[in-house]
C-alpha cells in the first residue's frame, strides 16, 4: 500500500470559481506546452469548467490545435453518434466549442470488441506520451471514471461492470434503468496515477463525504479515490459544501 502523500486542498467560494481558477491552470499548461495531454471526464462536475476553457478559447485565443485529449471511459455498446453516449457529451460540452485537431480528442469507443478496443486505446495512450493533466470527477461511492469499489491499484484499460449505484446515477439520461448499459470501458487506476498531475473536482454538499473518505478513510479498494493519496501532484479542487466534511 502507498503511503498517504499530502494532496493539496483548495476550498473556494463557488464551483464556478473554482472552475475559473482551474481553467487558468490549463491555459497556462496549454501555452507552456502546445501538445499537452489532458484526460478527460465526464458528470457534472467538469461542466463549468469546459465552459470556461470554451470562453478562454472564444475571448483570449486559448487554442487546443496541438492538445490531445484522452477521456477515462465510455458505455459499451453504443455508438459514437449515439446522444447518450461520452463521445457525443464531450462534442456538446468541449469539443465543438473549442479547436481540437480532428482525432486528437479520443475516446474508447463503445460501439466495437470492447477487448480489443481497451487495448488500441491504452496503445494510444501510451503513445502520446501518457497524460500530462488528468481531470477527475469522484463518483458518490468513490469511483474515478469507471473504476467502481473492488478496482485494484494497479488495475489498467478494462471493461468493467457498472456498480448499481452508478447505473441508477445514470437512469434518467436513459430514460429509465433498463436502458443503462451494463459495462463500459474506462482506464484503469495505474493508468490514472501515471498521469504527471492530477485535479479532482467536487462540488456541493452531496460531495461532502465521500471527498472525507477519500482524503481521510482507508487506502484501499472499497474507495478507489483514496488511491490518489499516493500520488506526487494531486489537488482537490472543491467548493465550501464539498469539504466541509474535512478535519482541518
Ligand atoms: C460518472 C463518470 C465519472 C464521474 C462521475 C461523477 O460516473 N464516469 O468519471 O466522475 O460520474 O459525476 P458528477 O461529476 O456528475 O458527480
Amino acid at each position: 500500500m502507498n503511503a498517504a502523500l499530502s494532496p493539496g486542498i483548495d476550498v473556494h467560494p463557488s464551483r464556478e470559481v473554482a472552475c475559473r481558477a482551474l481553467a487558468r491552470e490549463i491555459a497556462d499548461r496549454v501555452r507552456a506546452k502546445p501538445a499537452l495531454v489532458l484526460g478527460f471526464p465526464t458528470g457534472d462536475s467538469p461542466i463549468p469548467l469546459y465552459r470556461e476553457l470554451a470562453r478562454l478559447h472564444r475571448e483570449e485565443g486559448l487554442s487546443f490545435a496541438r492538445v490531445r485529449g484522452f477521456n477515462l471511459d465510455e458505455y459499451v455498446g453504443l455508438s459514437a453518434g449515439d446522444p447518450r453516449a461520452f463521445r457525443a457529451w464531450m462534442q456538446r460540452q468541449l469539443f465543438d466549442a473549442v479547436d481540437f485537431a480532428p482525432g486528437n480528442a479520443q475516446l474508447p469507443r463503445g460501439d466495437g470488441d470492447a477487448e480489443l478496443e481497451t487495448r488500441r486505446y491504452a496503445a494510444a495512450l501510451a503513445a502520446a506520451g501518457g497524460i500530462d493533466l488528468q481531470l477527475l470527477g469522484i463518483g458518490r461511492n468513490g469511483h474515478i471514471g469507471f473504476n467502481e469499489p473492488g478496482s485494484a491499484r494497479d488495475s489498467r484499460t478494462r471493461v468493467v461492470e457498472l456498480a448499481p449505484e452508478t447505473r441508477a446515477d445514470a437512469a434518467q439520461l436513459f430514460g429509465g434503468l433498463a436502458n443503462v448499459p451494463q459495462r463500459a470501458i474506462t482506464l484503469g487506476i495505474a493508468d490514472i496515477l501515471d498521469a504527471r498531475a492530477i485535479r479532482v473536482l467536487a462540488f456541493g454538499a452531496g460531495k461532502a463525504q465521500i471527498v472525507r473518505r477519500m482524503l481521510e478513510g482507508e487506502i484501499g479498494p472499497a474507495c478507489p479515490a483514496s488511491f490518489l493519496r499516493g500520488h506526487r501532484d494531486l489537488r482537490l479542487v472543491l467548493d465550501e459544501p464539498a469539504a466541509a466534511g474535512l478535519r482541518r
